[in-house]
């Protein structure tokens, strides 16, 4: 059994994150999707709505046959992989720009834990500047958000902007 953890913040979770997760399922048996709680950020949603909003949107998605998991984690990511048992993390790499950071992080995760792959995962090209950073920017300045969240999150979103 291949099992993969694919972390993040996933504030929100986006159709770039779905994305690499079908993509995922086609060389995993089971994906954790884990959010990490990260008590120096200020998210927009709290750990339990980020991993509720995800329990529900991968219903949606294609797994293939793969088993989707979600779960939190504190501290370091590759303790928490260790404990899971997983094979490999997957990141989502959109353009060259993220190459830099994510080498960074995964070279220092193989030194932490060499058993442990990372594997970097390219998501539709349609997807390939979407971030959550900037679906929250857009969607706090009121521009259209549609299609690049799931339906689910856009209305969620909404909602906590008081925009609806
Ligand atoms: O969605 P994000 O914010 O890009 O995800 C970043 C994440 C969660 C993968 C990264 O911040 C992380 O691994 N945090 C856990 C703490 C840790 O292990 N830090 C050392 C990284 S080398």
């Amino acid at each position: 059994m291949r099992r993969a953890i694919f972390p993040g913040s996933f504030d929100p979770v986006t159709n770039g994150h779905l994305d690499i997760i079908e993509r995922g399922c086609k060389l995993f048996d089971e994906i954790i999707v884990a959010v990490v709680i990260n008590p120096h950020k200020q998210p927009l949603f709290s750990v339990e709505e980020r991993r509720e909003l995800l329990t529900t949107v991968l219903t949606e998605i294609s797994s293939d046959g793969c088993r989707l998991v979600v779960e939190d984690f504190q501290g370091l990511l590759m303790e928490y992989a260790a404990a899971r048992q997983a094979a490999a993390v997957v990141r989502g790499i959109r353009a060259f720009s993220d190459y830099e950071y994510e080498l960074q992080m995964a070279l220092m995760n193989r030194r932490l834990e060499p058993r442990i792959e990372t594997v970097f995962m390219m998501p539709a090209e349609a997807y390939s500047y979407v971030s959550s950073r900037l679906v929250k920017e857009v969607a706090q300045l009121g521009g259209s958000i549609t299609g690049l969240v799931p339906p689910l999150v856009e209305a969620r979103m909404r909602e906590k902007l008081g925009q609806r």
